[in-house]
């Protein structure tokens, strides 16, 4: 398979990543999840940045990238030896060429194995979940990860109808479990069942958690910290811990004076997400759903 980099990935906001890293002092950018290395390339190329990219992915098509997972990005950068973080990107998700690899079994449009994987360190395939959790813990998977209002009905058909053999076979129980009136609403029925047990497969959120605190501890003043996330309950995470980072006292307000000695360690850039313009949104159908928050670490 062709696996340049442009049909690999076609990156999100690139000009506007760009630009929040335009200003961020000396010191190496991070790309914390490198896909196809569009963001990469355009940090190096228009910036003159040096760069150190991760992902988890073994599958990447670049061989400097470091094949780990973000969460356990405190412990690389001190691997690494690289005090002076003057940037972090995170673009969460799967990439274009993870989608479109049958094989890896992430979409619910063509044929593939109930895998989901994003790397070798998932700690177990979509298959597993779907074939051999109980009722609860995957009706609770597809209610928390997939925001999924028909979670419980789901749950049911899947274990009713066990083995799931595939992407395909799953696709159809999902689509002859909602109500048949919902079924032409709201894009895919197996959408959000889809993106709640690739969520569950790699324990995103949690990565995600870990990942943001890592990223923010190691930046220097004037550093920044950017996220493009694709979904409400990644956009939440990220406009959380911004919050806190910027709001420094986390004393309870009933205390007489401030016993936590916290300074605000972020200044947010994004009050509100950014998200792609039209022009990139036509040319790029995959990027509609981004929201881009962005941070900057001030002095201590
Ligand atoms: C949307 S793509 C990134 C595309 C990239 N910015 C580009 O320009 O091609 C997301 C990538 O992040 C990787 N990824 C997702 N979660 C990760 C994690 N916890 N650690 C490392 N990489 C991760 C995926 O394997 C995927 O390759």
């Amino acid at each position: 398979m062709d696996q340049t980099p442009n049909t690999y990935h076609n990156p999100v906001m690139v000009d506007e990543v760009v630009d929040l890293f335009r200003p961020v002092p000396e010191g190496v950018i991070v790309d914390a999840t490198y896909g196809g290395g569009g963001h990469s390339r355009a940090l190096s190329s228009e910036l003159g940045r040096n760069l150190i990219a991760l992902d988890r992915d073994a599958d990447v098509f670049e061989g400097a990238v470091h094949r780990r997972n973000f969460r356990d990005l405190g412990a690389i950068l001190e691997e690494v030896d690289t005090p002076d973080v003057a940037g972090v990107l995170f673009d969460l998700g799967v990439s274009s060429h993870q989608l479109d690899q049958a094989e890896r079994g992430f979409s619910y449009r063509s044929m593939g194995p109930l895998d989901m994987r994003m790397g070798p360190d998932a700690a177990v395939a979509a298959g597993t979940i779907v074939n051999e959790w109980d009722e609860d813990t995957l009706a609770r998977v597809l209610r928390e990860y997939g925001e999924e209002r028909f979670a419980a009905r789901i749950a049911k058909a899947i274990v009713g109808a066990r083995p799931i053999r595939d992407t395909i076979h799953l696709a159809n129980v999902v689509k002859e479990a909602v109500p048949a009136a919902t079924r032409r609403t709201g894009g895919h029925p197996a959408r959000r069942a889809f993106q709640a047990l690739r969520i569950a497969v790699n324990e995103e959120l949690a990565a995600l958690e870990t990942g943001l605190d890592a990223a923010i501890d190691a930046l220097l003043p004037g550093g920044r910290c950017v996220v493009i996330s694709y979904h409400s309950l990644e956009d939440r995470i990220v406009k959380q811990r911004f919050a806190t980072g910027a709001a420094g006292c986390v004393c309870p307000p009933d205390l007489p004076v401030c016993g936590c000695g916290r300074a605000a360690e972020l200044r947010i850039l994004t009050r509100r997400p950014m998200t792609p313009s039209e022009d990139e949104v036509s040319r790029n159908p995959r990027a509609r759903s981004a929201k881009l928050r962005a941070a900057e670490k001030v002095a201590a």
